[in-house]
């Protein structure tokens, strides 16, 4: 019974000793003959550096120069136009003889306990110096057993849950050989055109913190040389979902100083958590892509966090430097990443091929070369590939754990706990189990290709629960008419006319809407972020109808569909549910479960407002809300979302009191507590997110004018009152006054407590 009792392992309350790899001991400068003695010569991106074992010291002096850039080449596994995802064996001729010649330091995007095994072996017993394979995948939300979607998964607002759930993906992936994961993603989201909101936590730098940590030592587990363990690499270092216009790939103009506040903090929780590996982002901020950005990569992450692990491109991004316009060549564009900082090269081959003639040339320092390799070969020994490179290539073990019945039941879980209730008009959920007959409508009923979302990594789609699926599950004897129509721009009169019809006799109506997984994700940013094709014709002639119906949303980011919201009674926004997800939803409709999860991202009314979040700054003209001339806002729209940050209905209602401060009269306090009494007023038990936000009135750079710092969850009975306690940390009302200081909070800070951010009640907190 390992499995039940893994998954209740409370992850957040063991951390990960801060060890050499991660936050080693500042160093002096040294000279070159240190090296020898196992230290590193300290040039541009060289700071604080760790101590070497002997035996990765004797492996990079046995190297030739061939192979140092060899260990720095990260290429795919397979060959080019095979289906990268391991459901077979794959052979893979080309990359086994790059292997063999010592040109791959690691491989991403093949998995599969056998597959892997087949390369590692090649590694290991054919290439001259026998060093193991890194071996990459995207385990973003799940391996096999598939997740909700990262922004999903925020929603739910429970951390022990969600690094339940990364220590199964741990689990299954590390059982299917791969050792190292491109997750977590810690980019903030404030801007629902920008694809990749879905792969995040939402909008509030605090809170992205928290799971930052949780998912780093769910995936990275007790020691990183476990066999469940795999390599963490947080992403996209940094500034990426502040995309101009939310253009994917495209240059974002961000203070430093506010990236400080706000993009800094994740990633630095992720580093004080342990995490080994780091990934800059493809774009530019100020115009410096992110992996020629020294400032960043050295300055921050290496001199001030002492982060001692390995920093790898992501895919192609040396290639980019060109098209950027920073770099006239790939072998320029090799040698600028190499020494701002970055480590390994993902598929660009820009540092295999170009790096050891730059060497010979004297273009390129040689230490900065040996530097990168030493942290390459530093990791691959602390994931024990070097005592055990076969450890995670169990056969047995993969067949035994990869989809385990334990993960799916996790999964479910995790998917009822990141469902959103927007709009229940009239209490029309729960459905009464005493219908017979139910419409379901629209691209997503039954569909099984897009409920896992863009990052489905070894998932099987003809395992995923459709939501008809998930409906017959809770409900065997209720007759489904299920009409799969509406994502096609062309509209189809008959699909509509059939739509109409199956509404009319039924008796509970569900519209299945969304997004297809493609069009969220990477590469997927949308000017209209609204329901596709001809879905909201679909909701218009529903409504017409004069009957109560419920909309489910399925999507990797809130839809920007005002007409959505105004006609559909019963809005539940379910993310992309994950494999699970049909049954989650299910489970909701029916009032097997409640629902329980919050916005992690304000809904705007319209495009117009993005960027609107719960944390803007003050401004000298306050808005009153309402559309208003000469005030900070706009004349034909409100300064307020439709749904704010936080926002989530139950089944049942909650009243809130006041907050109170408990310990105001301790000069000294480093935590501050604050009680707030709740009622559960309504006739069903439920749960409810109590939520702490803060703002400091004086200050020297304007602050914002509510922040998320913390939250509890409460449970309560059919008119049950209970007092809940949310601690606030002292250092976390402290800010970024300029580039370099960090100033504590002080003076006047107000702390309001509430069910979100749009309803909060408010005390006060002085700071001498
Ligand atoms: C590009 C994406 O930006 C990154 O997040 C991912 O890890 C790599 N591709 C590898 O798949």
């Amino acid at each position: 019974m390992l499995w039940p009792a893994l998954l209740r392992t409370p992850l957040l309350s063991n951390p990960i000793q801060p060890d050499m790899m991660t936050r080693s001991p500042p160093s002096p400068f040294l000279p070159l003959c240190a090296l020898l003695a196992g230290w590193v010569l300290l040039t541009s991106a060289a700071l604080a550096q760790p101590v070497y074992s002997e035996r990765v010291m004797s492996l990079l002096r046995q190297m030739t120069l061939e192979e140092k850039a060899g260990q720095l080449n990260l290429q795919a596994g397979h060959d080019p136009g095979i289906n990268p995802l391991p459901r077979t064996p794959i052979s893979s001729p080309l990359v086994e003889q790059a292997v063999r010649e010592g040109k791959v330091g690691g491989v991403l995007n093949i998995a599969g306990a056998d597959n892997t095994r087949q390369l590692q072996q090649v590694a290991i017993t054919q290439s001259r110096l026998k060093i193991p394979l890194l071996i990459g995948l995207d385990v973003v939300h799940g391996f096999r057993t598939i997740f909700p979607v990262p922004i999903g998964q925020a929603a739910s607002f429970n951390l022990d849950l969600i690094s339940r759930a990364e220590r199964v993906a741990a689990v299954e992936a590390s059982a299917a050989g791969v050792n190292w994961t491109f997750a977590p993603v810690l980019d903030m989201a404030r801007d629902p055109r920008w694809g990749r909101m879905v792969e995040t936590a939402g909008e509030s730098p605090w809170y992205t913190a928290a799971i930052a940590r949780a998912r780093v030592l769910a995936f990275q587990g007790e020691r990183l040389s476990d066999s469940s363990s795999i390599l963490a690499c947080a992403k996209h270092f940094v500034g990426n979902g502040a995309t101009e216009g939310g253009r994917e790939y495209t240059g974002a103009n961000l203070s430093f100083r506010s990236m400080r506040d706000n993009e800094l903090p994740p990633f630095e929780a992720a580093v004080e958590a342990g995490i080994g590996c780091l990934m800059p982002a493809f774009n530019a901020v100020d115009g410096v892509p992110g992996i020629v950005n020294h400032r960043m990569l050295s300055d921050v992450l290496r001199k001030e966090w002492r982060f001692g692990g390995l920093v790898v491109t992501d895919h192609g991004a040396i290639a980019e430097l060109p098209f950027h316009g920073v770099a006239a060549t790939l072998a320029d564009a090799s040698r600028a990443a190499l020494a701002a900082g970055v480590d390994m090269d993902m598929a660009s081959m820009g540092f295999g091929p170009t790096l050891p003639e730059a060497v010979r040339a004297g273009r390129l320092d040689e230490a900065l070369l040996d530097q990168a390799v030493l942290r390459v070969l530093a990791i691959k020994e602390r994931l024990g590939l070097f005592d055990d490179p076969f450890a995670r290539h169990d056969n047995a073990r993969e067949q035994r754990l990869v989809g385990h019945p334990d993960h799916l039941a996790l999964a479910r879980q995790l998917a009822e706990e990141s469902l959103v209730l927007l709009k229940n008009d009239k209490a029309l959920l729960p459905f009464k189990t005493s219908a017979r007959s139910i419409a379901l409508i629209g691209p997503f009923g039954a569909d099984q290709n897009h409920l896992m979302g863009p990052w489905e990594a070894a998932g099987i789609h003809r395992e995923v629960v459709s939501l008809r699926d998930g409906i017959t599950r809770v409900h065997p004897r209720i007759a489904i008419r299920t009409v799969t129509t509406g994502y096609d721009n062309t509209p189809d009169p008959k699909a509509l006319a059939r739509a109409v019809a199956a509404a009319k006799a039924s008796d509970l109506v569900v519209l299945a809407l969304g997004e297809k997984a493609i069009d969220s994700g990477e590469a997927s940013s949308r000017a209209n972020p609204g329901l596709p094709g001809q879905q909201l014709a679909l909701v218009k002639a529903v409504a017409q109808l004069g009957k109560p119906f419920v909309v489910v949303v399925m999507a990797g980011r809130p839809m920007i569909e005002p007409a959505l919201y105004a006609l559909a009674p019963v809005v539940v926004q379910a993310w992309f549910p994950g494999s699970q997800g049909g049954e989650a939803i299910a489970r909701m409709l029916f009032g097997l479960s409640e629902p329980v999860g919050h916005l992690p991202v304000s809904i705007v009314r319209s495009i117009g407002q993005i960027p609107l979040t719960h944390d803007k700054r003050s401004t000298g003209r306050p808005s009153p809300g309402p559309p208003e001339a000469w005030a900070s806002g706009y004349i034909d729209e409100t300064t307020t979302p439709l749904f704010p940050f936080g926002y989530g209905l139950a089944y049942t209602q909650f009243s809130y009191g006041a907050p109170v401060l408990l310990n105001a009269d301790d000069p000294d306090a480093r935590i501050y507590r604050i009680n707030v009494t709740v009622k559960n007023t309504g006739a069903r038990a439920g749960t409810t997110l109590v939520q702490l936000y803060t703002h400091q009135r004086l200050a020297t750079i304007a602050q914002p004018e509510k922040q998320l710092r913390g939250f509890t969850r409460l449970y309560l009975q059919a008119g049950e009152q209970a007092d809940t306690i949310i601690s606030l940390k002292r250092e976390d009302l402290s800010y970024w006054s300029t580039d370099t200081t960090r100033q504590p909070g002080q003076g006047w800070i107000d702390l309001m407590t509430g069910p979100h951010a749009g309803d909060t009640q408010a005390t006060t907190l002085l700071i001498r």
